[in-house]
């Protein structure tokens, strides 16, 4: 059994409120579920910071199993919305960036396998946004690819300094940006610190992306941005087939529904597999009142 950040055990019973299981059939089983309620998903199969050139590819080969098996799934008819409910987010150091020598190039070319793959099975594809050191290495794949995949999305993280600037730059036609606030322990001249700081920039990189020609993910649980979000879509004259709304798999379930009930687009990042330590230790840190659900999760077993 693991130990969070706090030395108390993570229990299967906590690792399934965040994450869709270990394996791709229970995943598949989840996902089906949130479609058939009227979200979509991007699934996430958790895996970082590969230095093994054997595990990259063994990623790549998930990920096609994976993307066959939601081409499988039966799409319920989501009114004014054109959107793939489909769509698979990938780190790029799950798939061999930090590679000695030519991550990157490994990476990227790994990436347009997977790409070629999703294009094949209307499926989108959005790389996840992991610590500073990669932002340009991540930003210039996406770069390369999207010649070929205009579709294919990227994350911005909001606590970093550089974004707002990024968001300018990549808010034109076509692009697709999913808008985080970030999940990484960062140094203080490359990210904003302070929580109201963030939301502050949060708020910011948004106007840059609802006021541009490209297509926002909104991706957050905070109700200000998503307040927000609704004013500039009325602003801009966003309807659902132009933005989306995306939260994570087991956070704030009733106001992902109630915005998709009123028409929204809203998508659900799930994350399944077995590699899952990193990724539940992150939605620990960023809001330890989870502390209490795996407390008390612990006491009634
Ligand atoms: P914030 O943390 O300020 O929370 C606002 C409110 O949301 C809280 O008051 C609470 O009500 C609720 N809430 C937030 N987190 C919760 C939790 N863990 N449990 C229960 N309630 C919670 N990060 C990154 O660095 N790279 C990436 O690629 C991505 N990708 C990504 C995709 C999607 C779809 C989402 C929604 C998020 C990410 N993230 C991410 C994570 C993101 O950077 C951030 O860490 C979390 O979304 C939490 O930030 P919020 O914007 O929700 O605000």
């Amino acid at each position: 059994m693991k130990r969070a950040l706090t030395g108390i055990p993570i229990t299967a019973d906590i690792v399934r409120r965040f994450v869709a299981g270990e394996t791709r059939a229970e995943l598949i089983e989840v996902a089906q579920t949130l479609l058939n309620s009227g979200r979509m998903v991007s699934v996430d199969f958790l895996g970082e910071n590969t230095t093994d050139r054997g595990q990259a590819d063994a990623t790549v080969a998930e990920y096609l199993s994976l993307i066959n098996d939601l081409a499988a799934l039966n799409r319920p008819a989501l009114p004014g919305i054109d959107a793939p409910p489909v769509e698979v987010s990938v780190k790029l150091s799950a798939l061999g960036q930090a590679l000695p020598d030519d991550g990157p190039a490994v990476a990227t070319e790994n990436l347009r396998i997977l790409c070629t793959k999703a294009a094949q099975a209307d499926v989108w594809v959005t790389v996840d946004a992991e610590d500073h050191t990669t932002t340009d290495a991540t930003l210039a794949t996406v770069r390369e690819l999207r010649g070929e995949f205009p579709w294919l999305g990227a994350v911005l993280q909001a606590y970093l300094r550089r974004t707002e600037a990024d968001c300018r730059e990549l808010s034109g036609p076509g692009s697709r940006i999913r808008l985080c606030k970030g999940a990484y322990r960062e140094p203080h001249d490359v990210a904003f610190q302070r929580a109201n700081e963030v939301t502050e920039s949060y708020l910011r990189c948004l106007d840059a992306l609802m006021l541009g020609d490209g297509y926002p993910m909104v991706a957050t649980h905070d109700p200000e941005p998503i307040a927000d979000a609704v004013d500039l879509a009325a602003e801009s004259d966003r309807g659902p087939d132009r933005f989306e709304y995306q939260m994570l798999y087991g956070i704030r379930d009733a106001e992902q529904l109630r915005l998709a009930a009123a028409g929204s687009a809203v998508r659900v990042y799930v994350p399944y597999g077995s590699q899952w330590y990193g990724y539940l230790t992150r939605r620990l840190a960023e809001r330890p009142a989870n502390l209490t659900f795996f407390l008390r999760a612990l006491v009634s077993k």
